[in-house]
């Protein structure tokens, strides 16, 4: 720990929500992270205060035209009690990444890393213990500055809130059904789909209601031009098990390039199983599924971890995918060893964890 921040004592603490009635997100700590920006003293005041609602402008650029850009990590309690971080150099980066697409300065990221360090370490008793949950932290950066017209915002505040969590999903183990989307389109090369903006989200929702009508959970989306590729799920990756192979749709400048995918990949190619960042498309997916070749799909995320999926509405096909409920599926190996790797419960032979002391 290298800075020295600032630390508001809240005046009462809450009371921790029963592990057992997570879910995710709907809980928040008793502190937050906050430090300001202007353009005279840059980022500056770095606090942890008692987490409180904010005050804006009603004209604060946020909410006109959506510079808002954010992460997802998580912190995980070991067995023997220690509090563990899971990559996450990696979310700051691409926090600096999504900043740069929105014209929003660079944060420096050691300090930012820092930063969410010193903050879980004061929040250390929320990190929850029950096997599959765990702290998540969920840094984020608006545009404060109120005026209206139509500029990259001179005045930004960056903070950070922790929310014990349980599964995304409600039950991990269970398949997830998943609606392929063929009208509406997320986001195409050039735009901001390879980014963590709010709007991506926001922009997702039409579509994510279509599919829970049709008895969905999520949605995957094709390429914004041709609506043929695919690119991810409403919060997660895809990946496919197609005749004893991975593959996974290649980062195009529309796709995130989700850090547990990137974990995936890597622990695939530790492993030795064989794994390929493909231009896919979802006539390639059924064709497959039709030769009896589509072994396993499973989607990654920090949020949803590794899931499973079960089955795959396109129109009006079905595909049931055999591998979900397996044993020894590989998104069962996979799922195993990241969570043992997160919980200090294995080995960790690429040195992901950093433990927050
Ligand atoms: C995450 O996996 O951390 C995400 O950001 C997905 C989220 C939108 C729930």
């Amino acid at each position: 720990m290298n800075q020295v921040i600032e630390l508001i004592k809240a005046d009462v603490k809450k009371e921790k929500p029963a592990v057992e009635s997570l879910g995710f997100g709907k809980h928040f700590t008793d502190y937050m992270f906050v430090m300001d920006y202007n353009d005279e003293k840059g980022w500056h005041q770095p606090r942890i205060t008692p987490y409180a609602p904010l005050v804006l402008e009603p004209s604060a650029m946020v909410f006109h035209y959506a510079q808002a850009v954010f992460e997802g990590l998580k912190a995980y309690r070991t067995k023997d009690g220690r509090v563990l971080l899971f990559r996450p150099e990696k979310n700051v980066a691409r926090l600096n990444t999504s900043c740069q697409r929105l014209s929003i300065p660079q944060i420096d990221e050691e300090v930012v890393l820092d930063a969410i360090k010193q903050l879980v370490e004061v929040e250390k008793d929320w990190v929850p213990d029950k096997e599959g949950t765990s702290l998540y932290i969920r840094p984020f950066i608006i545009a404060t500055e109120s005026s209206l017209g139509v500029h990259p915002a001179h005045e930004y505040k960056l903070m950070v809130i922790l929310s014990p969590v349980g599964s995304y999903y409600g039950d991990q183990l269970k398949p997830v059904r998943i609606y392929v989307e063929d009208e509406y389109v997320r986001a195409v090369r050039g735009g901001v789909g390879f980014i963590k903006t709010a709007g991506n989200y926001a922009a997702s929702l039409k579509a994510q209601e279509k599919a829970e009508e049709r008895g969905y959970e999520q949605v995957l989306w094709l390429d914004g031009v041709e609506r043929k590729y695919i690119e991810e799920v409403g919060s997660m990756n895809i990946f496919f098990k197609i005749n004893g192979e991975v593959v996974t749709p290649k980062l195009n400048g529309s796709i995130l390039g989700g850090i547990t995918r990137d974990s995936v990949i890597e622990l695939l190619k530790y492993w030795g199983v064989p794994v390929k960042e493909v231009k896919i498309s979802i006539d390639e997916v059924y064709d497959a599924y039709q030769k009896g070749e589509l072994e396993e799909v499973f989607g990654t995320g920090t949020a949803a971890v590794i899931s499973p999926v079960g089955e795959l509405g396109w129109k009006d096909i079905t595909m049931k995918i055999a591998g979900a409920d397996k044993e020894d599926s590989i998104a069962n190996r996979l799922y195993n060893t990241l969570t043992g790797i997160q919980l200090g419960k294995q080995e960790d032979p690429l040195h992901w964890t950093v433990e927050v002391k």
